[in-house]
């Protein structure tokens, strides 16, 4: 087996921990508390990254070698492909909502925030029927070469948030998930 999967799923931790933190702060907006905006900006900015240019570009080579091969459970339960452009959809929307949101309105903060919480458990779901469907066929049935042609497809880009180096420009957001973790957990 290719040490691509373990990556992929290490990749969804650290997704689910960008989704906690969106969820938290979801917290906050339903509080009328505007303060959560530029921390909800920088998450949805994050998944507009790396898990849009790399994690799913990966799984939709995988998804594209499987779906070749007539797999008809993976292609009737859950198709990678349709799910991340509805996904990259929804967040381009929800992104430029979150953009234009009027902090004293706490109605459209309110309703924005219905709106974040849908966002947060639709990629859960997605997540989760990858972890289900689509790694563990992978596991069976992708050959060194499938896996080869999957990776030379696929872009080298490193997560700017827990890759090897934190971009200057997700400080906060790393600040606000792995800091604020760490200070509230009990030693
Ligand atoms: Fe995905
Ligand atoms: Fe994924």
């Amino acid at each position: 087996m290719s040490l691509s999967i373990p990556l992929l799923r290490r990749d969804h931790v650290h997704f689910s921990l960008i989704l906690d933190m969106l969820d938290r702060q979801t917290e906050a907006l339903e509080r009328g508390d505007a303060r959560a905006v530029p921390i909800i900006l920088l998450g949805l900015k994050y998944f507009r990254d790396y898990p849009r240019k790399v994690h799913h570009p990966i799984e939709d080579a995988i998804y594209g070698v499987l779906r070749h091969r007539m797999l008809r459970g993976v292609d009737k339960l859950f198709n990678a492909l349709e799910e991340h452009v509805e996904l990259h959809q929804e967040l381009a929307v929800i992104s430029a909502a979150a953009r234009s949101l009027d902090g004293k309105d706490t109605a459209a903060l309110a309703g924005f925030a219905e709106r974040l919480r849908k966002f947060t458990a639709r990629e859960r779901r997605h997540i989760e029927k990858e972890e289900v469907y689509l790694y563990p066929a992978a596991v069976r049935l992708l050959t060194p070469e499938d896996w080869a042609s999957v990776m030379a497809s696929c872009s080298g880009d490193k997560d700017p948030v827990f890759g090897d180096a934190t971009a200057a420009s997700f400080d906060r957001l790393f600040a606000e998930i792995l800091v604020r973790d760490l200070a509230t957990r009990d030693v």
